[in-house]
């Protein structure tokens, strides 16, 4: 199923970096937002998780973060959450980049995981940024700081925001700098997420992708492994427990 070449990657990288998206925990119950079941009623997310969609209509956009939130609450890491914390415990030098909110890489026991769009289950003040990890899940009506009273928003990275700059650069450098990139889970459409894969391939690594669909970064990776990430990445580190 792997290459021979993969192997040796595997054997022999010391720098691993990882990109996740939606399709890692989509085997633990959480709705992708391209898939099938990716739409809100019948709004895309694209239009839903924007600043102008918060500015305009507060109550329908906290309505949908806060159905997004309830779906979270008791969802679990899977399997390929916990192969992922196996890597990190394998690779000294090992990079996770995710732009999921869910917050599921840290529960499952990663330790340096990058959130590149922020983390849902958090509240940041639209006016005085102060953070809040008290939130309310049966909310009534948009919440408030509790610092200044202004509205507040999850502290999730908008459409129409930018990413945070201390986050995106360590991305960047990550992606650059390392032997073996493995992009999991993701449709590869969202920028500027999209272009680290590329950028490592750029710079000599290794890129394999993780996903049972092709996406747009297909054609340019060294490696397709085509199936779902619980079972390929437990694969993974069963060989690596092996070999290294
Ligand atoms: N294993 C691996 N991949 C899977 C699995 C699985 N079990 N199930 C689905 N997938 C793949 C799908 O084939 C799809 O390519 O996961 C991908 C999910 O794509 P999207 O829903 O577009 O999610 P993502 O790429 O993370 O979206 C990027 O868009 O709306 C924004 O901010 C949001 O972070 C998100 C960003």
């Amino acid at each position: 199923m792997f290459s021979e070449k993969l192997l040796l990657r595997l054997k022999h990288s010391s720098g691993l970096t990882v990109l996740t998206g939606a399709g890692i925990s989509a085997e633990s119950g959480v709705p992708t937002f391209r898939g099938k079941d990716g739409l809100w009623e019948n709004r895309k997310v694209e239009e839903l998780a924007t600043i102008n969609a918060f500015q305009k209509d507060p109550v329908q956009f906290w309505k949908f973060y806060n159905w997004r939130r309830n779906l979270l609450k008791d969802v679990k890491p899977n399997l390929g959450h916990y192969a992922l914390v196996d890597l990190e415990r394998i690779y000294p030098e090992f990079h996770l980049i995710t732009q999921n909110v869910d917050g599921l890489h840290t529960t499952a026991g990663n330790k340096n995981v990058i959130e590149l769009h922020g983390n849902i289950m958090r509240d940041k003040c639209s006016e005085c940024g102060y953070l809040n990890t008290e939130i309310n899940l049966e909310l009534k009506e948009p919440p408030k700081c509790t610092k200044c009273d202004k509205l507040t928003r999850p502290d999730v990275v908008l459409f129409g925001e930018n990413l945070n700059n201390s986050d995106l650069s360590k991305a960047q450098e990550s992606s650059a700098t390392c032997e073996l990139f493995i992009s999991i889970g993701t449709s590869s459409l969202v920028e500027p997420a999209a272009s680290l894969p590329l950028s490592a391939k750029g710079n000599g690594a290794y890129l394999v992708e993780i996903n049972p669909e092709d996406t747009p970064l297909t054609q340019f990776v060294d490696e397709q492994l085509k199936g779902k990430s619980s079972k390929i990445l437990t694969q993974i580190v069963m060989i690596l427990d092996r070999m290294r």
